[in-house]
């Protein structure tokens, strides 16, 4: 069924594992990353950027897409529909009035009271709808849609304004993650991580889920994070099987021979996210 994100992440904060968003940019990714939710019985979250819910035609289509996908494939494990980088309150909205289950407002670039005025404003329309909130403070590094920031760290006493005057389900504090694959491991902050989880209670999301070695990722999950975002590891083994297909087979021009191969690469490696996030037979 389609839920939002609250008991899901609940869920996987108490009972240790965490619950993989995958990015989708077209038909293909939602098919990969649904079945490979159904076969690896793991509740799952389909995070759609602005840029990417654009290119797919607009949130209606996304959610469109999602549905009829799920009732074809008769999918039992939680899903959920999630807004990635929200960047104000209209484009929370519409992903609501859409039917999003999730929508993630991030003013983390605004300073932490004007961050706090619109994460509140989200809440109070998301949770209307029975849709979750996830918020950040701090910024993460890399790129994403075209927007650069310069890793900083997420301060604790902003996390805890943020978590107990807007009241979101989930938090996103930036800790020393990229958006992207990393330059030499990452640096993640894990003290601040685990800081801030005594000040804020809620579940903590780790964004930039590409090139964390194993051993950080559960520490992460250990420290009460249970929403790990991965998209460019995705995109990487689906372009790597089209490339090669194409590449040993010039003569190739029919989609379904070229982008099936990228399929299933998208899908084996969510269902290997899923086996090392722990969300594997949870659902
Ligand atoms: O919000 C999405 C992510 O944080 C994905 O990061 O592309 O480095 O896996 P990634
Ligand atoms: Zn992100």
């Amino acid at each position: 069924p389609l839920v939002s994100m609250k008991e899901m992440l609940e869920k996987g904060k108490k009972n240790g594992y965490a619950v993989g968003q995958f990015n989708i940019n077209n038909l293909e990714y939602i098919q990969a990353i649904l079945q490979a939710a159904e076969e690896e019985k793991s509740p799952v979250i389909l995070g759609v950027s602005e840029g990417a819910g654009k290119y797919m035609g607009g949130f209606n289509v996304v959610v469109a897409m999602v549905k009829s996908l799920m009732e074809s494939y008769g999918t039992t494990v939680p899903v959920a529909i999630h807004l990635d980088h929200g960047s104000s309150f209209q484009k929370c909205a519409e992903a609501i009035h859409a039917g999003f289950t999730s929508v993630m407002i991030d003013a983390s670039h605004s300073p932490i009271e004007e961050n706090v005025a619109i994460t509140k404003q989200v809440v109070e329309l998301a949770h209307i709808h029975g849709v979750s909130v996830e918020a950040e403070v701090g910024t993460v590094g890399g790129e994403e849609d075209g927007v650069i920031g310069g890793i900083q760290y997420a301060d604790k006493d902003e996390c805890k304004q943020l978590v107990s005057e807007a009241g979101v389900d989930c938090l996103a504090p930036a800790l020393g993650s990229v958006h992207g694959p990393y330059e030499g491991e990452p640096n993640l902050g894990f003290t601040e991580m685990e800081e801030i989880l005594n000040l804020v209670q809620v579940p903590l999301v780790l964004h930039g889920g590409t090139g964390i070695p194993t051993k950080d990722i559960q520490k992460a999950i250990s420290l009460g994070t249970a929403k790990i975002n991965v998209n460019t590891e995705n995109q990487m083994a689906q372009a790597e099987a089209v490339r090669n297909v194409l590449n040993a087979k010039p003569e190739l021009y029919d989609p379904r021979k070229y982008l099936g191969p990228g399929t299933e690469a998208i899908k084996e490696t969510v269902k290997g996210k899923m086996r090392e996030f722990g969300s594997s037979q949870q659902a």
